[in-house]
Order: C-alpha cells, then structure tokens, then sequence
C-alpha cells in the first residue's frame, strides 16, 4: 500500500470526523430547535427584597401596594393581605418550631441561624416550598428536603405566603403562566440551554454533588414550575433578568406539555436520549464506515 493512499484513506476518515458527525448531530437536533428564543421583556429580582417589579403592567392599591404586575406571558399576584391573620396561626402550628415565631430562623431555644430567616424571600419562595411539600420539613438535618404530598393545602399555603409577606414585602409574586401564547419549540431549546445540564433533557433528573440532586420535573404543576426558575430552590440557581416572562413561559410549556406528557418528537428511537446522544451514535456509524472504506481503499494495492 503506498503512502498516497495512506494520506487518502486518513483525509477520509478526518473528513468524516467533521462532516458526517456533526451533520448528524444537525438532523438530530434539529427537531428540537425552532424560531429564534430571544424576546426581550425586562424582568428584575434577587430573593431579597427585589424593590418595585420592573415589567410592563404594575397594579397598586388606593395605598400604591403593589398587588400584581407583569405581562401577557405571566401574571405575578401579591397573595392577599386579608388572609395574614389565618397565615400567622398556621405558621405558628407548622413553622415557628423551626423558623421562629418572628419567621426570622430563630427558634424558641433562641439558636441563631439553625434554621433559614424567611423574612422578606418574597411569596413565591414561601409557596412553592409549601405546595412542594418540602416544609414543613419531615426531616430537618436531611442535607435537601425532597418533594413530597403538600401538608397545607393552596389557600392555607397563600395565607402563609400573605403573613410572612406582610413582615417585609417582596418579590416575586405568585405566578400564573399563560400557557396558550407559549411557544413549545422555543421552550425545548431554552430548556436544553438552561436546565437540561442539571435536569437531563428528558427531565428525569440526576445527581449533583455533595449528596444533593436535582429531582425529575415530572407532575409539577405549571405555577410550581415558575415559581422554582424565579426563585432558585436550595442548589439550583435562579433565573431572573437573563430569562425574560415570555421565554420561562415557553420552558414551563415545554416541561409541563412535553416532559410529562412525552411523545416521540422524531429522529431515531435510541432510549429516548436525545438529539446530542443521535449525533454520538452517528458520529461513531459515520466515523465507522468511512473508516472501512478507507481500510479498503488502501488493501486494494
Ligand atoms: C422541622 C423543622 C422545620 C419546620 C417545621 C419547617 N421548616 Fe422550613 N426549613 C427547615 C430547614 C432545615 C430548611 C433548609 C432545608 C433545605 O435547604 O433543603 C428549611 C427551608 C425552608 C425554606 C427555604 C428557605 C430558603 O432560603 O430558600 C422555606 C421557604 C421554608 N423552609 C418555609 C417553611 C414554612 C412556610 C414552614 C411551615 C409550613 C416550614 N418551613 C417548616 C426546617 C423546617
Ligand atoms: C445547577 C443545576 C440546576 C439547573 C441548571 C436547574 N436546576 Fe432545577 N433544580 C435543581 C435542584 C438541585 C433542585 C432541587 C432543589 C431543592 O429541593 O433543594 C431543582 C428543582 C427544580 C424544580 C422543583 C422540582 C420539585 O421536585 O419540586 C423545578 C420545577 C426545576 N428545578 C426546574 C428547572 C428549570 C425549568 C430549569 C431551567 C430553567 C432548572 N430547573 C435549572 C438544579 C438545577
């Protein structure tokens, strides 16, 4: 076999390498990808006391309490403060033995910093760690509360929302998606950009390090869904400027219509694993074959 040859057959399998596999990883994904995901709507917070809401429709009281704001894509609702009464007697039965009577992470023993202050971590932080069933917590030294069955049912857990709100108001609300303005395929991609990494992009979850884990996002219902990318639960991180209403509102359609409802969105049925693992497999049949050519080509001198 001469040198010529030699040079050929590994050109081959060099443009193998590049083309094939990669064009692969194209047709795989391409399913998942659709109309460009950037919007740009301004949405401010940080957990603590994010100040006046920054979005295109801001409702105040005769008092200029705000009590809703944000756009067609998600609505942000102060829980009522008519319900802060019924909130503090619940939070007293369910709470305070941890968190303090002053929900400030002080208990009646008076060990400073034992548990989380709550004071000013906004409704939504108060709700989705109720309605997730992860407080009150089943085992307090556990190094993440897993989701369980809620103990407080959606009003009790607004009241209690309504009460610690009431210590030191913030953001966010308590969202409500539009769903029906969503866009799906936007939301695939937003979702593989920016949750897939910790979630996995079927959404079974995996572990993280340190015993933690980032748990499957099947069954949650659409609001949960807002409330954790809003407010970060324990080791996720939280998504606020760098996601606009309308983008999140495409990644909870796509968790809520596609994770947990999944069908088969295309491509090759390999496990289910997704457009970068049907460009793996390609990569390797691409690589493969050409690879044989090239062996051939070369033990016909
Ligand atoms: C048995 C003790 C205990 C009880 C009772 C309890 N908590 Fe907690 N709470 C904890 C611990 C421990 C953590 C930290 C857990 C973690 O990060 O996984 C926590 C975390 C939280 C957080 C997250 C704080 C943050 O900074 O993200 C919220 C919100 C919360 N609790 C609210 C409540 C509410 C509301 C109740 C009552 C319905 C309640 N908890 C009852 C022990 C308790
Ligand atoms: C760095 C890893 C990481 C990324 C990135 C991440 N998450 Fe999470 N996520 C977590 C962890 C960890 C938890 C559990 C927090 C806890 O319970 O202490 C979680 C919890 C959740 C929950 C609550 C599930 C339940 O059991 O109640 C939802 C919903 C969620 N994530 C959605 C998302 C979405 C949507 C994105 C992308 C916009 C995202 N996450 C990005 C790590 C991550």
């Amino acid at each position: 076999m001469n040198s010529t040859l030699i040079k050929r057959s590994s050109a081959l399998i060099f443009v193998a390498l590049f083309s094939t596999g990669p064009l692969l990883l194209f047709v795989g994904s391409a399913h998942a990808s659709g109309t460009s995901p950037y919007k740009s709507t301004p949405y401010q917070t940080t957990r603590k006391n994010a100040g006046t809401p920054n979005s295109s429709v801001v409702k105040t009281n005769s008092n200029g309490v705000v009590i809703s704001y944000g756009n067609s894509a998600i609505t942000y609702n102060a829980p009522s403060p008519a319900l802060a009464t019924l909130g503090q007697a619940l939070f007293e039965q369910n709470c305070a033995s941890c968190h303090g009577t002053e929900a400030n992470g002080v208990p009646a023993n008076g060990t400073s910093g034992a548990y989380p202050n709550l004071v000013g971590l906004g409704p939504a932080t108060i709700d989705f760690w109720i309605e997730s069933g992860r407080m009150p917590a089943a085992d307090p030294r556990s190094v993440q509360a897993s989701r369980r069955v809620a103990r407080l049912n959606h009003q009790q857990a607004l009241a209690v929302a309504a009460w610690v709100n009431s210590l030191s108001p913030s953001y966010p609300g308590i969202p409500t998606p539009n769903l029906k303005i969503a866009n799906v395929a936007d939301g695939a991609a937003l979702f593989a950009l920016n949750c897939a990494a910790c979630h996995t992009i079927e959404g079974d979850g995996d572990a993280l390090a340190h015993s933690t884990f980032a748990p499957s996002l099947r069954n949650i219902p659409a609001f949960q869904v807002v409330e954790a990318i809003r407010t970060g639960p324990g080791n996720m991180p939280r998504f606020t400027g760098n996601l606009s209403d309308y983008q999140v509102n495409d990644i909870v359609k796509y968790v809520t219509a596609y994770i947990q409802h999944p069908q088969n969105p295309g491509g090759f049925g390999l496990g289910g694993l997704g457009p970068v693992a049907e460009g793996f497999v390609g990569l390797a049949l691409g690589v493969g074959l050409l690879a044989l050519v090239g062996f051939w080509v070369g033990e016909r001198q």
